[in-house]
């Protein structure tokens, strides 16, 4: 069957993908194929025939992709041969720092050790156990004020009614961030992963005026922690840190936008995620009506159902050798969390949702090794307080119509998802 999908539908051009070409001609980076969401087919394909797959033209240079779930772990886990620097080209699989248009931004995600260690550490603690502990209550409350105020019967976008004002208002909570100020951090944590000209800014200079406005907005902030030190938010943690404190201005951006990237975007695409799984997995849905104590382990499920961030890419440091394949020092190695998270050969019926696996943690979608998701016990926090008060409250948030999908071929995102509200009787 040829499958041979609508190129015209992006910006990007570079020939026609269809899952039934020459291996060699397969190209997985259009972010078409993810907003769409047609690429699972050729994943599918890849772990089939050709695990570690070499691309050799693409918009981004050639790449290797790396597509079953034990070949991601050896990768991921061994930093000393696969770099994150952001000046070797970063963690996407757009280098960070080539083009007219990059911002040459330095963040911890894309460091490597020692650097990478010492700024990770300067703000685990906003993260860590005892703050989560502290947060639940805050978040629980908000959760429930958001759900309170919607609609029963009615069409409404769960997008931008609930998974965005979530995310948003925990996000301002960990940077105890001006609260009349904080849809702010919504649209600079969109604009940071748009791509320019598909919807949220229309130019490359557009994004950049924006992020600097955030940079300066956020030097004030900075300035008065400085005054004020102590505090426990992620700012006055930077401003209290020797890693942290003499940051050039493009770091500080950077680990800016990492921290607010990386606490928004990928919850609120598993919040809308979840709703979406459960709706076309009725019979999990109906597990969890029956049983609600399944939140626990439906909630790491949800997240690798999701896998809200695609793919981590990483630069060769030296020649090594991969799954039967030769990799140069130099090439550009691609993790596809969102393949790995379907190995059959690691996770059973890997396609479907299944609310009370035995072993839900054990997926992909926040990594591993030394990069591994910083923020990882606040995003299943967030998402089980959450599905905790919406099981107190509704028997059903039914999808009522196509989810609408963001197009980037790193961030698996969820734009629109049209649900109606159903009351518990
Ligand atoms: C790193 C995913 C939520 C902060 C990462 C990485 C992934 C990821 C894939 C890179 C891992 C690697 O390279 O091995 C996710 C997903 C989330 C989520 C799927 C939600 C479901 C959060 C939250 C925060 C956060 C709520 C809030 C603080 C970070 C930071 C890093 C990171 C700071 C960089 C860690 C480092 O380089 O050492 N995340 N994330 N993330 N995440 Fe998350």
């Amino acid at each position: 069957m040829m499958a041979v999908l609508d190129y015209a539908k992006t910006n990007f051009s570079g020939g026609l993908v269809d899952v039934d070409v020459p291996l060699n001609e397969i190209d997985v980076s259009k972010p078409y194929l993810f907003q769409e969401d047609s690429v699972g087919e050729i994943f599918r394909r890849l772990r089939r025939e050709d695990p570690i797959h070499y691309c050799a033209e693409s918009n981004y240079g050639p790449y290797w992709s790396v597509t079953k779930f034990d070949d991601i772990m050896k990768v991921d886990t061994n930093h000393r041969v696969f770099s994150s620097e952001a000046k070797l080209g970063g963690i996407s699989i757009a280098d960070m720092h080539a083009g007219e248009s990059a911002l040459e931004l330095e963040m911890f995600i894309a460091m490597d050790p020692p650097k990478h260690d010492a700024q990770r550490k300067a703000v685990t603690p906003a993260v860590a156990p005892s703050n989560l502990t502290l947060l639940e209550p805050i978040i629980r409350e908000r959760a429930g004020a958001i759900l309170d105020a919607l609609p029963i019967g009615e069409d409404i976008d769960w997008v931008r009614n609930v998974s965005v004002e979530l995310t948003t208002m925990t996000l301002a909570t960990l940077f105890d961030f001006p609260w009349e100020d904080r849809a702010k951090l919504t649209r600079w944590s969109d604009v940071t992963t748009a791509i320019p000209g598909a919807g949220i800014v229309d130019t490359f200079e557009q994004r950049r005026e924006e992020l600097i406005e955030c940079a300066m907005y956020f030097k004030r902030i900075w300035d008065e922690r400085v005054a004020t030190p102590g505090g426990n938010d992620l700012i006055s943690m930077m401003a209290g840190s020797p890693a942290t404190q003499e940051m050039p201005f493009m770091e500080f951006l950077g680990n800016l936008l990492l921290l607010i990237v990386g606490g928004n975007d990928t919850t609120r695409n598993s919040i809308s995620g979840g709703v979406l799984a459960l709706n076309r997995h009725p019979d999990e849905y109906d597990k969890l009506r029956k049983n609600p104590a399944l939140i626990q382990s439906m909630v790491p499920e949800i997240i690798r159902w999701q896998t809200p961030l695609t793919h981590m890419r990483r630069t060769a440091l030296e020649d090594i050798e991969l799954g039967g394949k030769n990799i140069r020092k130099g090439d550009k190695v691609v993790m596809w969390y969102l393949s790995g998270n379907r190995d059959d050969s690691v996770i059973d019926r890997p396609d479907d949702l299944v609310i009370d696996r035995a072993n839900p943690r054990h997926h992909l979608s926040f990594g591993y090794g030394i990069h591994r998701c910083m923020g990882n016990r606040l995003a299943e926090l967030q998402l089980k307080i959450i599905w905790e008060e919406i099981a107190k409250r509704f028997e059903f948030v039914e999808v009522v119509g196509e989810p609408e999908r963001l197009l980037s071929n790193l961030v698996r995102g969820i734009t629109r998802l049209p649900v109606r509200l159903h009351a518990k009787a």
